[in-house]
């Protein structure tokens, strides 16, 4: 288990339409957590100036845009993400270990030649909206289970930190990873008592960081809760007992 601090695992999905909305968050839960998801939706509305406030008020950001597109332009944008100051900014491992590659060495090499510090880039592999139906569908015809691990493999064997990984996919990834280094960021999880939402399986936190995942992804039971600093600290402090 990494040691990082319980409240250093918390990322927050600012899944909200404003940057109003996201700022007011980010107020109410400075000090909390470790860091703020900016994902498609809030990327879309607001730009790259939502990043730079965020990050410029002294706060970490996970970039969520999963770049999917030809190595140049991956490797490209993802210096892009490192230039606004991200901590951690993800790639679809299916754009292949060219792509995967090309960012890593881009990154590398501009952290050396900008004297930025190097954001942690992590691998989406099967995203769990995926079934096997649907993976046959578009001729995946492994277990999903094999392909996530081989697409985890993948990222690994060409420098990509880590992956974004289902509660249920972090043991299995563990087993078979041999890169003790290897960074796994788990969204699907849900305090002991929570509102599922749309979420169908879960973790509680405590039992994520216990199998291994070293950051969690957690939106509407913090965003949504009537008081998100209170929330906030009730799951630092779930995560704390579970590893103590
Ligand atoms: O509100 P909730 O805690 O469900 O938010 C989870 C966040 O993690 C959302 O931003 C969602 O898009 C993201 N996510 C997820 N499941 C995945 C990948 C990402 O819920 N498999």
């Amino acid at each position: 288990m990494s040691s990082i601090q319980p409240k250093d695992r918390i990322v927050v999905a600012l899944d909200v339409e404003t940057p109003a909305q996201a700022l007011a968050l980010v107020e109410k839960l400075r000090g909390l957590v470790g860091m703020f998801k900016i994902g498609k939706q809030l990327f879309t509305a607001a730009g790259p100036d939502i990043v730079r406030q965020i990050v410029g008020s002294g706060e970490r950001v996970f970039l969520d845009l999963k770049f999917h597109d030809i190595p140049n332009t991956v490797a490209s944008a993802g210096v892009e993400a490192a230039r606004l100051g991200v901590s951690i900014f993800n790639v679809h491992a299916l754009g292949g270990s060219a792509m995967m590659r090309a960012t890593v060495d881009a990154i590398n090499a501009a952290a050396e030649r900008e004297n930025f510090t190097k954001p942690i880039i992590l691998a989406v592999t099967i995203l769990t909206s995926h079934d096997q139906s649907s993976l046959h569908e578009i001729g995946l015809e492994r277990s999903i289970q094999e392909q996530v691990i081989r697409l985890a493999q993948l990222a690994n064997s060409v420098g990509i930190d880590g992956v974004v990984a289902s509660p249920l996919e972090i043991a299995p990834l563990r087993a078979s990873i041999e890169n003790p280094n290897f960074v796994i960021l788990t969204p699907g999880v849900r305090p002991a008592g929570a509102a599922l939402n749309d979420q169908k399986r879960v973790m509680t936190p405590g039992d994520a960081v216990k199998a291994g995942a070293d950051y969690l992804v957690i939106g509407r039971p913090i965003t949504g809760a009537e008081n998100p600093a209170a929330a906030a600290q009730k799951i630092s402090e779930e995560i704390e007992q579970a590893v103590a």
